[in-house]
């Protein structure tokens, strides 16, 4: 589904990203892992198109999508959700997530629809799915740091992605939150199909959760592999999990 090869991005001279290499199969759960620093959110924001990279290859569904506009791959069925909560405060939960189904359906759908009945329903829906409906009428600024982390994956969902690009999800939460987030994600691409890259500090999580795990070092990619040939890779070792600047 997604095939990153060879992608470089400097800012100001500095390696940010320095040759990463990252295949997402369809319908997999993947990890990205890598020491603070490494650039996974700066990968990340070359497949979300927050930045252009300097050079190597973006391909997603078969299309080069490196160095295009945000809204047109998240069009194509990327979305994202940010390291930091992104999230409109002062609208409700609800609203929240209706503007982002709004928006999809103003791309994608039929005007004459019924479309105000609908999207209330796909909203709810929505809500429902990750575990805020009965908080659908709250103000999300007034919401725990955990469910607003929760709302910007709902508000992800809104734009019906194929692939869905979570930065560091459970960071700060507690560790209920951090399972039943985690839980969620699971849920989304089991039962929904929805294909998962993300990163996390979390090793337990990147091991239990992921099928495919690529290390970042230094912008670099070490390897990727299922978590036994990552958890075996004398280079990950030494690098990341033996310790040492990990
Ligand atoms: N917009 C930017 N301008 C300058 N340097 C940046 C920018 N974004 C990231 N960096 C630098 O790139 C490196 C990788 O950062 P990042 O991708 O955020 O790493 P990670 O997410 O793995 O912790 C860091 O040294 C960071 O300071
Ligand atoms: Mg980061």
């Amino acid at each position: 589904m997604l095939n990153v090869q060879g992608a470089y991005k400097s800012f100001d001279g500095f390696m940010a990203v320095n040759r990463a290499d990252l295949v997402v199969e369809r319908g997999a759960i993947v990890a990205v892992i890598g020491p603070n620093g490494a650039g996974k959110t700066t990968l990340f924001n070359l497949i979300t198109g927050q930045f252009k990279p300097d050079r190597g290859q973006i391909v997603f569904d078969g299309q080069e999508i490196g160095g295009l506009a945000p809204y047109d791959i998240c069009r194509r069925g990327i979305a994202r959700s940010f390291q930091i909560a992104n999230i409109f405060a002062r609208l409700t939960v609800f609203e929240n997530v209706q503007v982002a189904v709004l928006s999809q359906h103003r791309k994608s759908r039929a005007l004459f629809r019924p479309a105000r009945d609908l999207m209330a329903a796909e909203t709810h829906r929505i809500l429902a799915s990750v575990g805020l409906e009965a908080k659908a009428q709250r103000v999300a600024g007034t919401l725990s740091h955990g469910d607003q982390r929760i709302l910007e994956i709902a508000i992800a969902l809104g734009n019906e992605p194929k692939l869905l690009i979570l930065d560091e999800p459970t960071a700060g939460m507690s560790p209920e939150e951090t399972a039943a987030t985690m839980a969620l994600v699971q849920n989304l691409a089991h039962t929904r199909g929805i294909t998962i890259l993300f990163c996390e500090h979390d090793m337990d999580i990147v091991f239990s959760v992921a099928q495919s795990i690529m290390v970042m070092r230094h912008g670099a990619t070490i390897v990727q592999g299922s978590p036994d040939e990552v958890r075996r890779n004398k280079e990950v070792q030494q690098a990341y999990l033996g310790g040492g600047d990990a």
